[in-house]
């Protein structure tokens, strides 16, 4: 029987790879207070989250060197999950992502999509998606997306058909891709992967390339975003299912994404890393969906991958967190990274 022997759970923010004197770039959009923002399960104005966290001198949070310093103890932990990835050589990986409207458009937006392609395929931006993207953004391309040319990377559709069958007699209707979706060039952003696999690619497997299985989750998008607890229950179903698939195979869980942002909540952060390296999923569900909304409805993929690991018998290890501010009212990124083992 399969065994999963490692999990990992890693942010993708690309603000990671976005020089530190580059971040007013999106600072200025943040502040420019039109778009409300989703802080403590509430959708505020700019303006309203900066007044209520003024007592928290964030400003003095955004100075150069601290960026530095966060970016640098960041990649410093990538590292270690990369390298503890590699230590474990697992055989088949099941990752828990999401796509932001780089695969799935305004056509359709599966709830969860299990992906059983044979390969997976990455490449850089055309010049000119790069010209139709918004300011700031293809700077932090290195981080997900192949330097040059094409990449490919395996997929591995006998796990993927074996989680989708379980997952279906389980009466959980997932949908199902034998072949990667290419949205229309024209009107897409980027022509492979969505970031939050890209960057796993580049950044965890590097040159340990493995056959893996994306399970997708539409996290940022109305009207059809999975409930919290659902997103537990699939992780459940897709734990049940990899442990119980009839092959003598090691396999390993990534979440990637989250945890809050766009507005930075480091209380809450803790909280769900802690939560997670207790197997508190009572804990996790207890929280408001409005707390998991915009960036932060990525920590919907920790959930699941939690739920996954959960009979297991892994045991969590939080690595590093690091909030990256960029506004005085405390946008940016977080980054946080764990394993279990
Ligand atoms: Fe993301």
């Amino acid at each position: 029987m399969a065994k999963i022997v490692l999990g990992i759970g890693c942010a993708h923010t690309p603000q990671l790879h976005t020089p530190a004197d580059k971040w007013e770039i999106r600072a200025e959009r943040d502040a420019r207070d039109g778009v409300p923002m989703w802080y403590k399960g509430e959708r505020l104005k700019y303006a309203e989250v900066l007044e209520q966290r003024q007592h928290l001198d964030l400003q003095a949070q955004t100075k150069m060197e601290i960026r530095e310093e966060r970016l640098r103890k960041s990649f410093a932990a990538v590292d270690v999950l990369a390298e503890v990835f590699a230590r474990a050589n697992p055989d088949v990986v099941v990752i828990f992502g999401n796509d932001q409207s780089e695969m799935f458009l305004d056509d359709i937006k599966p709830a969860f999509t299990i992906m059983g392609c044979p390969e997976f395929e990455n490449m850089p931006r055309t010049e000119e998606q790069i010209s139709r993207l918004p300011p700031g953004i293809a700077l932090a391309d290195p981080g997900h997306l192949p330097d040059h040319d094409r990449q490919v990377f395996p997929g591995h559709p006998d796990l993927a058909r074996h989680i989708a069958e379980h997952a279906i007699r389980k009466e959980f209707d997932v949908s199902y891709s034998n072949r990667q979706f290419h949205p229309d060039p024209g009107r897409a952003q980027t022509s492979g992967m969505p970031h939050s696999y890209g960057f796993i690619y580049k950044q965890i497997f590097r040159t340990h390339v493995k056959p893996h299985v994306p399970v997708d989750t539409n996290t940022f998008f109305p009207p059809n975003q999975p409930l919290a607890p659902r997103c537990y229950a699939l992780g459940k179903v897709v734990g049940e299912a990899i442990r119980e698939w009839d092959r003598d195979l090691n396999v390993c869980v990534i979440a990637t994404g989250g945890l809050s942002h766009f507005v930075v909540d480091e209380d809450f952060d803790h909280d769900i890393m802690e939560a997670m390296e207790r197997n508190d999923f009572e804990h996790l569900l207890r929280y408001s969906e409005g707390y998991y909304q915009a960036g932060s409805s990525e920590i919907k993929s920790w959930i699941a991958a939690g739920g996954a690991m959960q009979d297991s018998g892994l045991v969590g290890h939080i690595v590093d967190y690091h909030a990256l501010y960029r506004t005085p009212a405390g946008t940016g990124s977080s980054t946080a990274f764990m394993y279990w083992q």
